[in-house]
């Protein structure tokens, strides 16, 4: 498998180039405004000149077009793992998926996923329970909340039998309706990755917590997302199907 990386030098970028090097995957080369990794390094997808399986972006929503461009015109899947998209740049994604297989998760880790499969039947079965999820990420993250506590919450809602209203953090005289779900995003440092839902009820407490330790964790589930996704028919694709395949 060659893998091309949008986003190349950036710290998930660099993430994947080393998980390649152990696995003994090749790095065709990749995307990025700026140069720094021993790969070739273009701008555009027109300038891309070199051959390979399938597209890794972990960059920003702002490339989409060239992750699209290049996908289109080289009739490859595409990993993509950017966060922090509009709706509309979520439309697009789908309608490539129309041409190409798309394999779309927020977080690629396992742990994340495994919870995610937990919480539906977590938010069925602790009914009148207060719901707040809890995400803290290193200073440097653009988009808040994370696009995993998001796909979080949007776990949470399919286990419920109403339709909660969303509070992003609180200040001032904002007392908690039943039916509010708080999302909170703490910034700092060097945290790799931090997510908590928590159900509040009566004198109890039932918090389910993921901590990332790393990058590898990522780097390594966007790894086998390309090697799952490489000959899929165009469409969609998440880390459910990937879990599913490994049954
Ligand atoms: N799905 C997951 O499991 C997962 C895990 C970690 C991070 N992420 C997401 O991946 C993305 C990247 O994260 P990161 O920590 O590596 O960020 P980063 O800022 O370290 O890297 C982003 C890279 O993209 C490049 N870039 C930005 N705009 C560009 C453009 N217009 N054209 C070409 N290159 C451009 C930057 O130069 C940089 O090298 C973020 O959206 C983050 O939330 C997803």
């Amino acid at each position: 498998m060659k893998i091309f990386l949008i986003g190349i030098n950036g710290k998930m970028g660099r993430a994947i180039c080393e998980c390649a090097e152990r696995e003994g995957i090749e790095v065709a080369g990749g995307i990025d405004v700026v140069p720094g990794v021993k790969y070739p390094v273009f701008k555009t997808a027109d300038e891309v000149n070199v051959d390979f399986d399938v597209i890794i972006d972990f960059s920003r929503p702002s490339t989409l077009d060239e992750v699209i461009k290049l996908a289109v015109s080289r009739n490859v899947p595409a990993v993509m793992a950017t966060t922090g998209y509009t709706d509309d740049e979520l439309k697009k994604i789908k309608a490539l998926s129309e041409k190409v297989a798309v394999f779309r998760s927020a977080n690629m880790s396992l742990g994340v996923n495994v919870v995610e499969s937990v919480l539906p039947a977590l938010a069925a079965a602790l009914k009148g329970f207060d719901i707040e999820i809890v995400e803290a990420h290193h200073n440097r993250k653009v988009d808040a909340p994370s696009g995993t506590a998001l796909q979080m919450l949007e776990a949470v809602k399919t286990g419920l039998d109403y339709t909660p209203n969303i509070v992003n953090g609180r200040s001032g005289s904002c007392k908690r309706e039943k039916g509010d779900i708080g999302v909170h995003a703490l910034r700092g440092g060097t945290i790799v990755g931090e997510h908590t839902v928590m159900f509040i009820g009566e004198d109890e407490i039932v918090e389910i917590k993921h901590t990332a330790l790393s990058r590898n964790i990522f780097a390594e589930g966007a790894i086998k997302a390309a090697s799952y996704i490489i000959g899929k028919a165009a469409g969609m694709y998440d880390m459910t199907d990937y879990i599913s395949s490994m049954k």
